[in-house]
């Protein structure tokens, strides 16, 4: 394919994460990679075949990253948050994983799941399945359809409170993984990778989480689990690792902490946990709208930053209740004006901070940040058009905004009717 061009107004984090902003810039793609981009660029090429002008009043943004996702959750999005996380996953959600046996039923979830999550402008999504190979497989199929950028993990659970809903053994559980693993890998999309995905400490033996860090090793993979997200959780993980003194120290112990891996919630983390998580390079999704509707308690975004823990934003349906990392953007803001209210000078989070945490700041957590999170040319094009008037918005363009506040209305106000166009490694796939 020969270059592409697209011409208007952008705004995106430079590699330090600062907000730019450019209100007319022309970026050349070849082959889906950003070749050039151009600030105040030529008008004439305005007129050639293979040059695309936003219309008045968009703008491009890069594709949002929801680095936590349960695909297999979104037939219970909105359902059940009047009980804590250990018994709503016994009540409400295991018993809807089980169902995914059914690979049609897979096939109908994943299908709108993968549509949905692209038409809330997430071009690269983090997913948990379920248990089951074939229907783990279907997802990671149904992201290369869609054309989605995907990291897709077949569940891992030998230790389980319902029997019904667990593997028969590690080995099975192994044996399954790696099938899971050559059946992704064969449908050869670069887009679309295996993420080891052992669910959390407490559903998994050591001997499992050892040798599926050890699955990661050998062939290169990303990692996936949850940590620290309620406290009835961190105590339970303590009594049954008890030779442990903390739950980053199990992960730690099993080899599961890399710099390809991202630990879901960390809202009680000590500064021990925190410093090996720094030291591994590992990264931590914040997922605050689960966090207020299953009341696991409020993180503190900062917190983990001063560390130098790396942060990405995740929805983790249907702990979550919208599939939209847009949403995830204004429950991060929520959650931190709360911590901000009860500690005298914090410094709470801003727009530009969810912003950073949405774009670059997910692709550094999931050590993608070489090929998305911000339009610096030889990084894949992945981008949002957006429009603050579209047809049904909320919002409309009743005045004059700058582009700055065009992103605080969409960050605070806006939703999936902005995103208007959705582009993934140079395709439009919405
Ligand atoms: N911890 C273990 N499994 C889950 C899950 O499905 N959702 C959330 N929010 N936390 C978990
Ligand atoms: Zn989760």
């Amino acid at each position: 394919m020969g270059v592409q061009s697209i011409i208007g107004p952008i705004i995106h984090c430079d590699d330090s994460g600062d907000l730019v902003i450019h209100e007319n810039v022309q970026i050349d793609i070849r082959d889906g990679k950003i070749e050039n981009v151009h600030l105040n660029p030529d008008t004439n090429n305005v007129h050639k075949s293979n040059v695309k002008r936003l219309e008045n009043g968009q703008f491009l943004i890069p594709g949002l990253i929801d680095g936590h996702i349960h695909a297999v959750q979104l037939p219970n999005l909105g359902l059940g948050y009047d009980k804590p996380l250990l018994d709503w996953l016994s009540t409400y959600t295991f018993p809807l994983e089980k169902k995914y046996e059914d690979a049609k039923f897979a096939d109908r979830v994943f299908d709108a799941v993968v549509k949905r999550t692209l038409k809330m402008g997430t071009t690269t999504a983090c997913y948990y399945a379920s248990l089951h190979g074939k229907a783990s497989l279907i997802l990671a199929e149904k992201a290369a359809i869609h054309g989605q950028r995907a990291l897709v993990g077949k569940v891992n659970m030998n230790n389980c409170p319902a029997e019904d809903y667990c593997e028969s053994s590690q080995d099975a559980s192994i044996q399954d993984t790696e099938k899971f693993i050559e059946e992704v890998d064969n449908i050869n999309n670069p887009l679309v990778r295996p993420i080891i995905t052992p669910r959390f400490a407490l559903s998994c033996s050591l001997e499992l989480m050892k040798n599926l860090a050890e699955l990661a090793r050998t062939k290169n993979l990303h990692v996936q689990t949850h940590i620290s997200e309620n406290k009835e959780e961190i105590q339970a993980v303590k009594d049954i690792f008890p030779e442990f003194s903390s739950y980053a120290e199990v992960y730690d112990a099993a080899g599961l902490l890399t710099k390809k891996t991202v630990l879901a919630h960390g809202i009680y983390l000590s500064d021990n946990e925190l410093n090996i998580i720094h030291d591994r390079k590992s990264a931590v999704i914040h997922c605050p709208s689960s966090n207020t509707c299953l009341k696991s308690g409020l993180c503190d975004v900062r917190r983990l930053q001063a560390a130098n823990v790396k942060v990405g934003l995740g929805t983790d349906v249907s702990g979550g209740n919208l599939p939209s990392i847009l949403d995830v953007m204004r429950a991060a803001l929520q959650v931190s004006t709360h911590l901000s209210l009860e500690k005298p000078g914090y410094d709470p989070l801003n727009y530009k901070d969810v912003f950073y945490l949405g774009t670059l700041g997910g692709a550094e957590a999931l050590d993608m940040n070489d090929k998305v999170g911000n339009f610096k040319p030889g990084k894949e094009f992945d981008a949002l058009v957006i429009d603050l008037a579209a047809p049904n918005s909320v919002l409309d363009n009743l005045q004059e905004y700058t582009l700055d506040e065009k992103l605080q209305r969409l960050i605070y106000s806006g939703d999936d009717r902005n995103v208007v166009e959705v582009y993934v490694s140079g395709h439009r796939v919405m």
